[in-house]
């Protein structure tokens, strides 16, 4: 395996702020909980315990603790790193480790409940248990489109071992595949309701601008969906709830209006603000990043392990401590993440006049009041859109997440 280090990528250190943006305006706060009595923020990793990674990788980092506007220590396997109380020098070498955890994060860990299971089993379902010219059928149709199709490409054990997306992680396939099936089943069957999402009503988080503007969005889509439940049949809705909940078993007491309007939510608002932000994150702001490292955490009092590090990359030690970044990632490893990053985070638009954003939707309803509503719920959508795109962030900055435009109707990449 190769170590040589990085020169021929222009790969720069995560910053203080870009790692507050990162938990409090991106999906990257999934599983982020709120301390009362510390007033600390706190994200953990240890789901990376039960990994197996490529000989000679390494994931150290299992804590990062912050306030709404600097990040305070990062905990490793064994060593605790608090900003205040090491060197500059310590901070950006342990930012390095952070900084690999963080580009994995999302792709890897904090976005596979917005794709599958539930979305799956309604793409799969809603055309069957509806009659074709059904409301709830309308109402789904564009919302499915591409989901099923798109969700088995990825998980079809057949095509797994040429799936390119996994080119960039340090672990097999069959590693990723089988994490998918036990985070899901976690976060499905385990967490209690999902109908909305807890991560917007989770203690403390609502401050977030990422928490707060998917809360908007779902109010808007819950109040368009209360609005189509006098025309749903409910014998349909029961048949299909009860086909959900042979694979979501919360879904088996689920109200429709929450039902609904969390699917609809999830494969358009949440899916595709995640993935821009996801790629203006790691593509504009970090610039180049790795989602892999070839070496463990180890802290700078081990002089004997750092002066052969220098010495073997065949330059001064302070070099590596003034920018760590360079010599501690590998280009073949950037390399492997960019690709990740460039083909699978980016919704690329249709050329030919593309149609397929939440601002452009048409159920092609029958019924005029139900249009009504449709024209309704787009005026809703851009009054909540300018009001976002109005926001600023703690430090007075424009909030990270895209706006409307980059919203599409389904689950598309
Ligand atoms: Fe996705």
């Amino acid at each position: 395996m190769s170590r040589r280090f990085s020169c021929g990528f222009p790969v720069k250190l995560i910053t203080d702020d870009q790692i507050i943006c990162f938990f409090t305006q991106t999906g990257g706060c999934q599983h982020v909980t709120f301390d009362e009595e510390s007033k600390l923020y706190n994200c953990t990793f240890y789901q990376l315990d039960d990994f197996k990674l490529y000989e000679g990788y390494y994931f150290d980092v299992r804590e990062v603790k912050f306030t709404l506007t600097e990040p305070v220590s990062i905990k490793f396997l064994n060593h605790l790193v608090v900003r205040d109380k090491v060197s500059a020098d310590e901070w950006r070498m342990a930012k390095v480790h952070l900084q690999v955890m963080i580009s994995i994060y999302s792709p890897a860990m904090a976005h596979n409940w917005v794709h599958f299971v539930f979305p799956t089993t309604v793409a799969t379902y809603a055309p069957k248990v509806a009659k074709p010219n059904a409301v709830l059928t309308d109402l789904l149709r564009p919302h499915r489109r591409f989901t099923e199709q798109l969700n088995y490409e990825v998980l079809d054990p057949s095509t797994l071992e040429f799936a390119m997306p996994t080119v960039a992680l340090p672990f097999s396939k069959q590693e990723f595949r089988d994490y998918i099936a036990k985070e899901c089943d976690t976060y499905y069957n385990q967490v209690g309701q999902v109908f909305p999402s807890p991560i917007i009503s989770r203690n403390g988080l609502d401050k977030f601008p990422y928490v707060r503007q998917m809360k908007d969005y779902y109010d808007v889509i819950l109040k368009f969906v209360e609005k189509m439940i006098p025309y749903i049949d409910e014998e349909e809705f029961y048949r299909f709830r009860s086909l959900i909940a042979e694979s979501v078993k919360c879904a088996a007491d689920a109200e429709m209006k929450d039902l609904l309007a969390t699917y609809i939510w999830q494969v358009t608002v949440i899916h595709s603000l995640d993935h821009a932000a996801m790629y203006e994150f790691y593509r504009r702001m970090l610039t180049f990043t790795s989602m892999k490292i070839q070496m463990p955490y180890v802290p700078y009092s081990n002089t004997e392990y750092w002066t052969l590090f220098a010495k073997e990359r065949g330059v001064p030690l302070t070099w590596v401590k003034s920018n760590p970044e360079k010599y501690m990632l590998t280009d073949a490893d950037i390399g492997d993440s960019f690709v990740l990053i460039e083909c699978f985070m980016e919704y690329i638009p249709d050329m030919f006049g593309d149609d397929s954003g939440l601002s452009q939707i048409n159920y092609h309803f029958k019924d005029k009041s139900l249009s009504q509503f449709q024209e309704e719920f787009k005026k809703d959508l851009n009054a909540l859109n300018d009001a976002h795109m109005a926001e600023r962030d703690f430090k007075g900055n424009k909030v990270h997440l895209h706006g409307l435009e980059k919203i599409a109707q389904s689950i598309r990449d």
